[in-house]
């Protein structure tokens, strides 16, 4: 008789064989979701320290000043990145770490712990993943008004040389701008993310301006080192329109240029796409973009990050934004007529962020990113699911996520296997954090953390995902 455990054995062994040798197996962080220590060593402050301030920002009314305290734990989290068996780790440098006021003067405390974290994690055999802005602006820039203002573009240029003045001998895979479209849209727009400003015409030329310092910072990075892989992280979700009358699927071409096709375009072809400029001269008359700017922002890329959570389903229906809960970003919207397009669910399983579980979509997607942009590789940079986890005994029984992750990890051995070149994948996240405008409400770790006392506990998915990928890595040797 053949029990559970084997089948699921079984069934892992047969997963591991389908990823190539090489293969990058990772999880990822941030630096304001994880380091705290915000006012530790000479950082300086970031647009994140003074929204978590101001009341309403947060749901649980939390901040990141502690976070999970990565700062002082370079050990410890390096040891779990060990435990899991991965041999690769994403996380991002806080700017105001390194550079407090946001200008040329830099803070080497604070890159002596990003430095201190690389030779932790080299010496685990562990590749680090260098993201260098993944949300936390200097507030000294935002009082210059922010990336609104080109000036921050450039200002982003020079910390990218600076930070790789020092990581750069031991550091090769760079992530230049994590998610432009949450930066620019959640945070200029909607307001839902630091600074929280609703200004739609703001909105796009900060879009610009982020694509603007991720050139700049591409160039810097390749210019020191050419044989460094420099990626920009975006985040993609299939786009389905509600119905097949024209207003549902033009709602659908709006929010799927929008998402999927604004900054790809620009970064692999060096040009907005054609329809979405139309629909934002509706706000904007583009004004701030300059002679030379789309060469820049089309600056060589080896690899394309893909971070991939859900699917959206569209409708320019009145009222079809009642069920907006199945969006985690709908609110993001640059044009006024957007009001008009609603997000519907579909009865898909959800997550505890209300975010459709839609596994294939990611096989979709990375096939046509490969059939859109041949030029690039591409790397799962996050992908994960929020639960609500309970820590029992010393055990976190989290069936959920580990079927979420196991289904994403079956659909880019799909992807794989139709051709793409895909050569790695990170779970979001390797441990609960702060969750931006949900604080600590929602956990996405692979291992669990207790806020209060700071113990980190390997949850049921980090195991199984660490056999996982213990097994692809001894095929991988063997091969
Ligand atoms: C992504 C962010 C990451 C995390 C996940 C859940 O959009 O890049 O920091 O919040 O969502």
């Amino acid at each position: 008789m053949t029990t559970d455990i084997d089948n699921a054995t079984e069934g892992e062994d047969a997963l591991a064989a389908r990823f190539p040798a090489g293969f990058t197996w990772g999880a990822a962080t941030s630096s304001y979701q994880v380091e705290g220590a915000t006012t530790t060593d000479g950082r300086g402050r970031s647009i994140w320290d003074t929204f978590v301030a101001e009341p309403g920002r947060v749901v649980d009314g939390s901040n990141g000043d502690k976070a999970i305290d990565s700062y002082n734990n370079i050990e410890g989290d390096v040891a779990l990145v060990g435990e899991l068996g991965l041999n690769s780790y994403r996380f991002s440098l806080s700017w105001p770490r390194v550079c407090p006021d946001g200008d040329s003067r830099v803070n080497r405390a604070g890159l002596d712990y990003y430095s201190a974290l690389v030779d932790a994690l080299l010496e685990a055999d562990v590749t680090p993943w260098v993201t260098l802005y993944h949300w936390d602006l200097p507030q000294a820039l935002e009082n210059a008004g922010g990336w609104p203002k080109r000036d921050t573009a450039e200002r982003f240029g020079e910390f990218a040389r600076a930070a790789h003045a020092v990581l750069g001998d031991r550091v090769k895979h760079w992530i230049t701008v994590n998610e432009p479209w949450c930066a620019a849209f959640l945070g200029y727009a909607s307001g839902e993310h630091a600074p929280g400003r609703r200004e739609p015409a703001a909105s796009i030329a900060a879009a610009h301006h982020l694509m603007v310092g991720h050139g700049l910072a591409a160039r810097a990075i390749k210019e020191a080192d050419p044989a460094s892989t420099v990626s920009i992280g975006l985040n993609f979700y299939p786009v389905y329109a509600a119905s097949d009358t024209p207003a549902d699927v033009d709602a659908a071409r709006r929010i799927d240029g929008v998402q999927n096709r604004w900054f790809t375009d620009a970064a692999l072809k060096g040009a907005y796409p054609e329809d979405i400029v139309e629909d934002f001269e509706a706000v904007t008359d583009f004004s701030f973009v300059e002679v030379g700017d789309m060469e820049l922002i089309n600056a060589p890329l080896d690899c394309l990050s893909v971070n991939f959570y859900s699917q959206f389903t569209v409708t320019a229906a009145e009222g079809g934004a009642a069920s907006a809960s199945a969006a985690p970003t709908n609110a993001g919207s640059p044009w006024p007529a957007n009001e008009h397009i609603g997000f519907v669910t579909t009865g898909l399983p959800q997550t505890d962020m209300g975010w459709e579980i839609a596994p294939q979509g990611l096989t979709e997607t990375l096939k046509r990113l490969h059939a859109n942009y041949p030029q690039v590789t591409l790397a799962v940079t996050e992908n994960g699911a929020a639960f609500p986890d309970k820590l029992v005994e010393g055990q976190v029984a989290d069936s959920e996520r580990l079927d979420y992750v196991r289904d994403h990890l079956e659909a880019c051995a799909d992807a794989i296997e139709a051709g793409v070149p895909l050569v790695g994948y990170f779970a979001w996240s390797l441990a609960d954090n702060f969750e931006w405008a949900w604080g600590y409400t929602k956990r996405f770790g692979l291992v669990y953390v207790d806020f209060e006392t700071g113990q980190r506990v390997v949850k049921d998915s980090g195991k199984w995902y660490g056999d996982l990928v213990r097994q692809a890595r001894s095929n991988g040797e063997a091969k």
